[in-house]
């Protein structure tokens, strides 16, 4: 539905209450469950984060430790899931491996008892990452990863296992922050969605498995893949000023550039600019980076556009040694937790969500039976 007039695609409507996360669009600030976001991902740690957004308070170091054994202990895949993740084709994108290994751990591990619904989500957030790496791995080089291991966070497992070695302090670091700065975003098209299942008294795994298919479309997450695919286009930043110039003259649209609700930047742009820039110094060839920094200058002076979360992650990623098809489904390993924490509270006051649409289709006409329409 294209939508018209004032509410077209919903935006600036106010569609629901929630007290986890609040979006600033002018102040251009993020906060999860009241603490700002950016702080949170400097100094907090991703699993700090999820267990926020899932139980609604920071964890003291006691409840972090068995918060952090209990995704430990997710990681495992059952080998029903395994055989289907080999089975998929290798030509597959990644984004489709999730959605289906989502909807078949939903079938294998069914939410039976929704007053355990936060011990489900920490089993599929803790999924997530391992079925991921196992279906890259199998298809990359034919290896059947363990994915159990005994990394102290996501983002090291990630790394370790995308690798097949431990990653730096700092690489673990700044995808521990990145994924701090993915995990939640207010009423954005997944979460929406996975509301819209929740309120239909569905289960946690349709209400993921949902989000992840709205998730993967270029104007929602699947923008970072697509920003890095206009970035590795361009051999310098003068040739990619001139051709982004000549295709919004085209008026072509930019991945990676605007937003729905911000109006003047998006905050987790600055964090994720100055991980980039640095770990483009610190691989010694800053070509990516200059070229990106190119994109962003001309977005701004052409268009008023700002770079978005998805343009300097992809970055960050491809620093980071992480292949283009793989961006979007990280983001999916952090978004998750944000999903999770919405489905509890769609269901905690709970009332279908059912718009009404504006009839715009043809005037009340007789039916005709097929001999009388020739
Ligand atoms: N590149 C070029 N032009 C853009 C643009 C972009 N990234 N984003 C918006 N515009 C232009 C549109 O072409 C439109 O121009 P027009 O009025 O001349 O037709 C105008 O800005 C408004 O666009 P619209 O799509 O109506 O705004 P929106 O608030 O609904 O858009 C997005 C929000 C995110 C969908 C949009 O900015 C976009 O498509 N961005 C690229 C995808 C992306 O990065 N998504 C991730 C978001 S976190």
């Amino acid at each position: 539905m294209k939508g018209n007039g004032d509410t077209a695609g919903l935006a600036g409507v106010i569609a629901g209450k929630t007290a986890i996360c609040a979006v600033g669009e002018n102040a251009s600030s993020l906060r999860y469950r009241g603490y700002d976001a950016l702080e949170l991902a400097e100094h907090g740690s991703f699993e700090e984060t999820a267990y926020l957004l899932l139980t609604g308070a920071l964890p003291s170091r006691a409840e972090l430790a068995r918060f952090d054994a209990r995704l430990g202990a997710g990681r495992s895949l059952p080998s029903e899931l395994r055989r289907m993740l080999e089975a998929m084709p290798a030509e597959s994108h990644p984004m489709d491996v999730l959605r289906t290994g989502c909807s078949l751990l939903g079938q294998l591990e069914p939410e039976a008892d929704r007053s355990r619904e936060v011990d489900c989500a920490i089993r599929l957030v803790a999924a997530l990452p391992s079925m991921l790496l196992y279906w890259h791995r199998y298809v990359a080089d034919g290896a059947r990863i363990e994915t159990s291991t005994d990394d102290e966070s996501i983002a090291e497992q990630l790394l370790h296992l995308l690798h097949d070695e431990a990653p730096s302090d700092a690489h673990r670091k700044m995808l521990d922050a990145s994924l701090t700065l993915y995990a939640e975003h207010e009423l954005n098209a997944s979460t929406f969605t996975a509301r819209v299942i929740a309120s239909t008294m569905s289960d946690l795994h349709s209400a993921v498995t949902g989000a992840i298919g709205a998730l993967r479309g270029p104007l929602h997450g699947g923008a970072n893949e697509a920003a890095m695919a206009l970035i590795e286009r361009f051999s310098s930043p003068e040739e990619a000023a001139e051709e982004v110039r000549r295709m919004l003259g085209r008026k072509e649209r930019i991945m990676g550039f605007g937003h729905r609700v911000y109006r003047t930047s998006d905050p987790r742009n600055a964090p994720s600019k100055r991980m980039a820039k640095r770990l483009a110094a610190e691989s010694g060839d800053t070509r990516l980076f200059d070229v990106a920094e190119a994109i962003e200058r001309v977005m701004w002076e052409e268009k008023r556009l700002f770079a978005n979360a998805d343009f300097y992650s992809a970055c960050i990623y491809r620093y980071l040694g992480i292949p283009t098809k793989l961006f979007t489904p990280i983001f999916v390993c952090a978004r998750a937790t944000g999903w999770c924490a919405h489905v509890f509270e769609q269901r905690a006051d709970n009332k279908l969500i059912r718009p009404s649409a504006e009839y715009v289709g043809p005037a009340p006409r007789p039916y005709l039976p097929l001999e009388a329409r020739g």
